[in-house]
Formats: C-alpha cells, sequence, structure tokens
C-alpha cells in the first residue's frame, strides 16, 4: 500500500510515522507514506494557500490551485483508488471504515486548514472525507495520523501475530474481553481462575461473554449495528 499525504505541516504529520508499529511496517516495505507539503505547489513568492472567502466572513479557505497542481501531479504518476479529505463534517471513521480503506493500493489523504478547502477541491478531486469525530482539530494532520495508523496495522504482516488484529475490539462489533498477565495476584487482586484450568473452549466461552457484558455495559449502541 502506499498513502500520500498532502498537507500544509509535514512536521505535525511525521512523528508517529517514525517509531513504533508504523515505522516498522514502512521499514518492512509493508506500506511507504509520502509527504507532500503543500506551499511547494504554490505560484507566487509568498507561497500562499489560502485567501478571504468570496462573499464575506471569518476565517480563510484554502485555495484550489496548489491542491489541484500536487494531487494531479501524484495522478499523472499512478492510479488512485481514493482521495480522501480529512474534515469534521466527513463520515465518522469506524473499525469497518478502516478495514476497507486498509485493502487498497494507493490512496492520498488531503489534510485540511483553516475553515477548510474551496468546494470546487471537494467536487472534483475528493473521492471520500473522513471525520474522526465530532469535534474541530485546528488541522486534519492529527486525523489523518489516527487514520493511517488505524489502517496500516491492518495491512497483513504488519502485526507479528496476524489474528491479533481480528480480535481487537470492534472487529465484530464487540468490546474486547479483559486481558491479565503475571503477577497471579496482586495486591490481594486475583486473575480469574478459569484462566488458569486449561479449558481453552471454557476460556474461549467465557471470552465471548465478557466481551459481550462490556459491550452491554459501555457500548450498547454497538449492538443495536448491522
Ligand atoms: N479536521 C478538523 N477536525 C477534524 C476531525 N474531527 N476529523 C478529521 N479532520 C479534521
Amino acid at each position: 500500500m502506499r498513502i500520500d499525504i498532502i498537507t500544509v505541516l509535514p512536521e505535525l504529520l511525521k512523528s508517529p510515522f517514525e517509531a513504533s508499529i508504523l515505522k516498522r511496517a514502512i521499514e518492512a516495505n509493508l506500506v511507504e507514506v509520502h509527504f507532500h507539503n503543500l506551499r511547494d505547489y504554490t505560484s507566487d513568492n509568498y507561497k500562499s494557500i489560502d485567501d478571504t472567502q468570496f462573499g464575506g466572513g471569518a476565517g480563510m479557505v484554502m485555495m484550489i490551485e496548489p491542491i489541484d497542481k500536487c494531487i494531479s501531479q501524484l495522478q499523472s504518476e499512478r492510479k488512485y483508488d481514493d482521495v480522501i479529505y480529512m474534515t469534521p463534517d466527513g463520515e465518522t471513521l469506524n473499525q469497518g471504515i478502516a478495514n476497507h480503506i486498509s485493502l487498497k493500493e494507493n490512496i492520498i489523504i488531503l489534510c485540511g486548514h483553516y475553515k477548510g478547502v474551496d468546494q470546487r477541491v471537494r467536487d472534483h478531486f475528493i473521492t471520500r472525507e473522513i471525520s474522526i469525530g465530532d469535534y474541530v482539530l485546528s488541522g486534519g494532520e492529527l486525523g489523518a495520523a489516527v487514520l493511517c495508523d488505524a489502517i496500516i496495522r491492518l495491512i497483513p504482516g504488519v502485526l507479528g501475530n496476524e489474528t491479533s488484529a481480528l480480535t481487537d475490539s470492534f472487529q465484530d462489533n464487540l468490546l474486547a474481553p479483559p486481558i491479565y498477565t503475571r503477577p497471579r495476584e496482586y495486591k490481594g487482586w486475583k486473575v480469574p481462575e478459569l484462566l488458569f484450568s486449561g479449558n481453552l473452549p471454557k476460556i474461549e466461552k467465557w471470552r465471548e461473554e465478557q466481551a459481550y457484558e462490556r459491550t452491554k455495559a459501555l457500548r450498547p449502541d454497538l449492538l443495536d449495528e448491522k
């Protein structure tokens, strides 16, 4: 998979890709991530990427030309499955969307700033709009980092244990069951005895029940979906 991220603040985005699982995925060539600074696609001396709104109103708008130049340059080099715009009014990211995008070959992610982009960018270049939640960030970069993390960890080979992404919370619309490790008892707090029984079918059943009970208590809305 190849991800091209278009941003005015590449430095805000880079560190998540320089540590841990994302770094290893890139080093193992399981994913390529490229950053494109929108200011490199400007045509005036001031390297402007934004301007005031037509019709009046507070806040600057990202101009179409540098975005067009950058996206068109990329699209002349290879075919993209999706051109994603990070915006609070996009569809809210969930595990299903992450699963779907993780199967793509090449994607572009455009990070918005200020009031957002000229509507014509959305009308003519963007194929999908994604929000990471109902709150407003100062730019799309942190949202893009969240989206990339959620999709890259699903690429086969990225996680050590191939099954572990499948047993994550949300993969079956259930939260994950409780997990424990050593010590067996800490300050008098014990690990459920069943987990030492060696009875794998029974442990599996217990985990399923716990997952269901947890979901019912904490996220009943998930049980209504699908
Ligand atoms: N840009 C600003 N707010 C955002 C959000 N909630 N999700 C994605 N991109 C954003």
